[in-house]
């Protein structure tokens, strides 16, 4: 049976890719408050031929897990068709080239963003991946390019051409070049620019703090839709918000009971499908992000960096809401008192 095709649009906002970060239980977690597809961090292609372990534990995934896009690096064709055929024996369907890591360790390989530098190399690649996945199958992310601002944006332009005539799904455009890596802004000009040029789907990513910049930038750029990355890493309600926004309703800022629940959902997750080390001590990073603007967060952080494993992960959670919520009224116990003193 044919695969439905991907939500792509509007009201169906993506995860992006988020190396390190956009593992199961994340995906989990951003699907439960809307994400629409969720893409994998990047997974080395040769890392799947050689099946090392750490790619293959990249793999997880549960049948709620669904639509899953795989994305994949590397720079050599031979190696990203073998990985997509591996792939789709184990049942994967969709696939992302990435085109946009400014890694240096990815990029000295030609992978990531070093391929828009390359383009005979980026189409071949291309052509092995949409043969082996099937036209339509294959998405790639792209940056502007590797270390120019716009100058060589119709180089993009056409590589973004190709890369449609040769039958790829969709597009992503993370509008900043590899130098800038994260930093200054992202330019939405460029998307628009591509939106205006493109029949195929165009995905934005760059800037989408919340929702309701996420809206913005559908609205301002007619992309076809988006990608949360920093934004769902600080929040992964932002799906909901946008989904919300998206309906004509008021999106309001989580209050701190919401964000409780969220994060022991987000501890819960990890316990069922991730309870290994390296999964754990990833929350001990994660939780003070989605805390970040309480009182005591500061604490919270230096206190998780001493946990040894989830439960004392929720002890150190139990104090910092016993905390917020008692700070203004009454006295918080010695324990308490202490954990907050150094953020007061
Ligand atoms: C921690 C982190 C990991 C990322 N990992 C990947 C990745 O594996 N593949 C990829 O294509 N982009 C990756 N990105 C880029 C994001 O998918 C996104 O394009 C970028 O963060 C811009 O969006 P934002 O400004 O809204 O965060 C990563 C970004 C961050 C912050």
């Amino acid at each position: 049976m044919p695969e439905p095709s991907l939500p792509i649009g509007r009201h169906y906002p993506w995860l992006a890719p988020l190396a390190g970060f956009s593992d199961l239980p994340f995906r989990l977690l951003c699907r439960e408050y809307g994400a629409a597809v969720c893409v994998t961090e990047m997974v080395s292609a040769k890392g799947l031929v050689y099946a090392s372990s750490e790619t293959t534990d990249l793999l997880a995934t549960t049948p709620e897990d669904r639509p899953l896009v795989i994305q994949i690096f590397g720079a050599e064709a031979s190696f990203l068709s073998r990985a997509v055929a591996l792939l789709r024996d184990q049942g994967f369907v969709w696939f992302d080239l990435n085109m946009g890591c400014s890694v240096r360790k990815v990029l000295r390989q030609g992978a990531g963003a070093a391929m828009l530098d390359n383009t005979g190399n980026a189409l071949e690649a291309a052509r092995v991946m949409l043969d082996a996945a099937g036209p339509g199958m294959v998405g790639f992310k792209l940056r502007l390019c590797p270390d120019e601002a716009r100058a060589p944006f119709s180089r993009l332009k056409t590589l973004a051409l190709r890369l449609q005539d040769m039958g790829a799904g969709w597009l992503t455009l993370h509008p900043r070049t590899a130098k800038q890596g994260f930093g200054g802004k992202a330019d939405w000009d460029a998307l628009t620019e591509l939106a205006q040029c493109l029949t195929i789907p165009l995905l934005a990513s760059g800037d989408l703090t919340d929702a309701r910049t996420g809206v913005r930038c559908l609205d301002a750029t007619g992309a076809d839709g988006l990608m949360y990355a920093r934004g769902a890493l600080r929040n992964p309600a932002v799906f909901a918000e946008h989904l919300k926004l998206c309906r004509g309703e008021a999106a309001a800022p989580l209050d701190t009971d919401v964000l409780r629940a969220m994060i022991l959902r987000h501890i819960a997750l990890t316990r069922q499908l991730a309870p290994d080390k390296p999964r754990f001590w990833k929350m001990r990073a994660v939780i003070p992000r989605y805390v970040r603007d309480l009182p005591g967060a500061r604490a919270l952080r230096d206190r998780l960096c001493r946990c040894a494993d989830l439960r004392a992960v929720e002890e150190a959670l139990d104090i910092f809401w016993y905390t917020i919520k008692n700070s203004a009224s009454s006295p918080v116990p010695q324990e308490a008192e202490k954990f907050s003193g150094r953020d007061a």
